[in-house]
């Protein structure tokens, strides 16, 4: 019998195993608190649904010409001038099939099948996974409190010490789960570490608008080896839409142009007529950024309260990542047992960390103000 690749032997989502027993739970009717899921609870804005409702009747909804529509990629530059005052010219934005297909096009364009690329730990596990899938060796690099929980120059060049030469870097800021934010000094020195070793630099950058600190810094036409990676998932709540985009070196255009013809062919074209609104909903969407930031101090305040209290600095994103080592070291049975008992879900950290993760917890703040209070209501009665 012919084997499956080992390519293809990826590690499962738990965040995914939570939320399938979440909603059987939820359908049997028990009322679940969810904290696990990193999406946001509200519908896409009334203009994007207007636009996509009017496509439908209208448009043909044909395929677009693999890199995206023109007015598409034009808008999105337009973004990163007016967001951050500088960025790639419409030529160099890629729309994508979610960020997720921002990533498949990036690495394969990137990365050499035996390469490494260095990654912080914890983080967003589809990193790991896609580079494995693709025949990359993802390098998973330790970061704690002392360095925010992002990585700086000094790990990546320990890590060469280890591992030997990385092909590329992943940085998220904010990142999943942690919701850390890299400094602009750190982030710049990354970058120019990164150009002078000739070491990609893939910058997620899909939590830029939900911060509630600092703003974030774009690496976006940074640099020869700067690949952005960004989505309409979080702060355009378009989750379920599937469109992402890419802001890469004017070099790698026509290489991803091929691959996203092959791969892909084009993003949805119902989606990106509807993003075309996106940027015009600015103000509601900031609304419900201010909305995670009062979820997020109804959890600051309370999980102390229930005995969490080692979490890390919650710059952005809508993720609390908790060290819960003095509760228990087995996250997942812990969270099993939230769920079941406390009628509360959130995700253990081994999705994050393979080697650390059993001691943590990830509580997303993504959902309704009056679940927080609850949740935090359940959780104290429970602990
Ligand atoms: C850090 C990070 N990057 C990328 C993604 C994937 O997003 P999408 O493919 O919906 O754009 C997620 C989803 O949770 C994420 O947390």
């Amino acid at each position: 019998m012919s084997q499956l690749s080992q390519r293809s032997d990826v590690a499962a989502f738990l965040a995914m195993d939570i939320m399938r027993d979440a909603n059987a739970l939820s359908a049997a009717g028990e009322d679940i608190m969810r904290l696990e899921v990193g999406q946001p609870a509200l519908a896409a804005p009334d203009e994007i649904r207007k636009a996509a409702a009017h496509a439908l009747e209208a448009d043909r909804l044909a395929y677009t010409d693999a890199l995206g529509m023109p007015a598409l990629k034009a808008r999105i530059a337009r973004h990163y001038q007016e967001t951050y005052g500088h960025g790639p010219d419409a030529a160099d934005v890629i729309v994508t099939p979610g960020s997720s297909g921002g990533f498949i096009l990036s690495f394969t364009a990137c990365f050499e099948t035996g390469d490494k690329v260095g990654l912080a730990e914890p983080g967003y596990p589809a990193y790991r996974n896609i580079l494995k899938a693709l025949g990359v060796e993802a390098v998973g690099i330790p970061v704690g409190p002392e360095t925010g929980w992002q990585l700086t120059v000094d790990l990546v060049q320990e890590a060469e010490k280890k591992h030997g030469p990385l092909a590329g870097i992943m940085v998220a800021s904010p990142a999943n789960p942690t919701g850390t934010m890299q400094s602009p000094e750190t982030l710049g020195a990354l970058i120019a570490d990164c150009e002078a070793h000739e070491r990609w630099f893939i910058s997620d950058e899909i939590y830029h608008g939900i911060t509630f600190n600092q703003r974030a810094v774009s690496a976006a036409g940074k640099g020869d080896h700067v690949i952005v990676v960004n989505s309409f998932s979080k702060y355009y709540c378009m989750t379920g839409w599937r469109l992402g985009w890419l802001a890469v070196p004017p070099r790698v255009t026509r290489t991803i142009e091929r691959l996203a013809q092959n791969l892909f062919i084009s993003a949805p074209s119902l989606s990106q007529i509807a993003a075309m609104a996106a940027f015009d909903a600015q103000p509601e969407l900031d609304r419900r950024v201010a909305g995670y930031a009062r979820n997020r101090n109804i959890l600051l305040e309370g999980l102390p309260e229930v005995g969490i209290t080692h979490i890390a600095p919650a710059d952005g994103a809508f993720y609390l990542y908790a060290d819960v080592s003095n509760l228990t070291d087995d996250a997942i049975g812990f969270c099993k047992r939230m769920l079941h008992e406390a009628k509360v879900a959130a995700t253990p950290g081994l999705d994050f960390d393979p080697v650390r993760g059993h001691k943590f917890v990830r509580f997303s703040y993504a959902g309704a103000e009056a679940d927080m209070a609850e949740a935090v209501r359940r959780l104290k009665a429970w602990l």
